[in-house]
């Protein structure tokens, strides 16, 4: 199709486009000026189907009053408050309605701005509660391969993707890393797959070799989404928390993708019943219209630092913008969409009749493995030899052409739609992606 570029500026130089593909996009723009419930629109007035949330953010859809309004209102009212010594309404009441809907040892709650900040946050408060609790020498960090935790340092030495990591020289010191939980024997797994519970016990191995009194945390992402949708086994993440909290280790799950309703509940922690000590996330805290992250942390881990004289800060961190006026008040007005709508119950609701739709791909070209849990799917494609990524980019495009947005990494397409997705656009998104299929070289 011809591209009408009227509605795209004269001059995209300027903008280095983050984690893209810079001279393509440029040379052929996918340009999108507004958004509705389900949908984008394009510069050139086509509707796209929106197949992963924004990037797994927009949780409740797109232009939802309640959200546009409270952001109005807030800007009109006090724009701004400094976040440091000084303290405004609005974030006080989401750090209250965060922790009401939080698991209930999650009991207090660190304003970041984004999914990375939210990581770097949690992990130096692993190390610094470690510290305050007489166990200084607890350094390290562990993280997983094919871990996504963002692009800060931090983030990127306990992250596992080897683009994220090699550009950017020795990254954090005393990082080591679990074995991803990707196995070929359980391809094709409707939910959490049945093999590879034993894969936690790697850090009984990790524990020995450096010894338990060095290891401040473990992170892991409960179900690894940017990395193309890996499923924790089943077991696994109860082995993990066993193996942790028998050597005084302290389990952080990054649940920047998976908070918010992925997968039908308030965060996978009450989806697996599994507890950590703390919770990172971000994204669907303001259905990603306004930058927020936050970390929730237990009442142990909070009550460590509140020690030693009153007029003394107790944790030297913090973000000018950590739990902003506008972004709290998108958060509480995000929370209140999500419980008035049941989204997250619908989210539950929705994964069986989503899991088949996804699971009828199976047998179309080049695909390999299906997966799917909550409102995630992802199919995997078969690289093309000596070219990887480039067949799933390919597919991308053409979905792109054909009206539905997904996202690729690698050769992996994922999905994570709205969670106020109707059965027929799963019926529009899968049945367009099998066109898309059926015609990729
Ligand atoms: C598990 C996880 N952690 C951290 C991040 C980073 O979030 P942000 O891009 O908001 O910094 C992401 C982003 O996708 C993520 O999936």
């Amino acid at each position: 199709m011809a591209l009408d570029r009227s509605n795209i500026p004269n001059d995209l130089s300027a903008f280095w486009m983050p984690f893209t593909a810079n001279r393509q996009f440029k040379k052929s723009p996918r340009m999108l000026v507004s958004a509705d419930g389900m949908f984008y629109k394009t510069a050139d007035g086509r509707d796209i189907l929106d197949g992963t949330a924004g990037l797994w953010c927009c949780n409740a859809g797109h232009n939802r009053p309640k959200i546009v309004e409270a952001i109005r209102k807030q800007a009109g009212e006090l724009d701004y408050a400094p976040a440091f010594q000084m303290g405004h309404p609005v974030a006080f009441e989401l750090a209250s309605r965060l922790r009401d809907m939080a698991p209930d040892p999650f009991e207090h709650v660190f304003f970041t701005n984004s999914g990375s900040e939210s990581v770097e946050t949690a992990l130096k408060i692993a190390l610094a509660y470690q510290r305050a609790i007489g166990q200084g020498s607890r350094t390290r960090l562990i993280g997983r391969e094919r871990g996504y935790h963002g692009v800060n340092f931090g983030g990127i030495s306990v992250g596992g993707i080897v683009n994220n990591r090699k550009f950017f020289g020795s990254l954090l010191t005393g990082v080591d890393h679990l074995p991803h939980t990707h196995l070929a024997d359980n391809a094709y797994s409707k939910g959490q797959p049945e093999h590879g519970a034993h894969l936690a016990d790697d850090l009984e191995r990790i524990v020995a070799l450096h010894g338990p009194e060095t290891i401040a945390a473990v992170i892991v992402e409960p179900m690894a989404g940017s990395t193309g949708v890996l499923l924790p086994p089943k077991g696994y993440l109860e082995r993990l928390r066993e193996i942790t909290r028998k050597h005084g280790i302290l389990l952080i799950f990054d649940e920047v993708i998976t908070g918010f309703g992925r997968l039908g509940s308030s965060f996978a922690a009450e989806h697996f019943g599994v507890m950590p000590d703390l919770i990172t996330c971000a994204k669907g805290l303001t259905n990603g219209v306004i930058p927020m992250g936050a970390v929730l942390a237990t009442k142990e881990i909070h009550d460590a630092f509140m020690q030693g004289p009153e007029h003394m800060i107790e944790l030297f961190h913090g973000y000018t913008y950590s739990g902003s006026p506008i972004a709290s008040a998108a958060g509480i007005a995000t929370l209140e969409t999500y419980k008035e709508e049941g989204l997250f119950e619908r989210a539950a609701e929705l994964a069986p009749y989503w899991q088949e739709a996804l699971h009828s791909l199976k047998g179309l070209p080049h695909v390999m493995d299906i997966r799917n849990m909550g409102l995630i799917g992802a199919v995997e494609l078969e690289p093309i030899a000596g070219d990887p990524a480039k067949r799933a980019f390919s597919a991308f495009l053409d979905a792109y052409d054909k009206g539905i947005l997904i996202r690729t990494t690698g050769d992996i397409i994922a999905m994570s739609p709205p969670l106020i997705i109707e059965k027929t656009h799963i019926d529009q998104l899968i049945g367009t992606l099998s066109d898309v299929l059926k015609k990729l070289h």
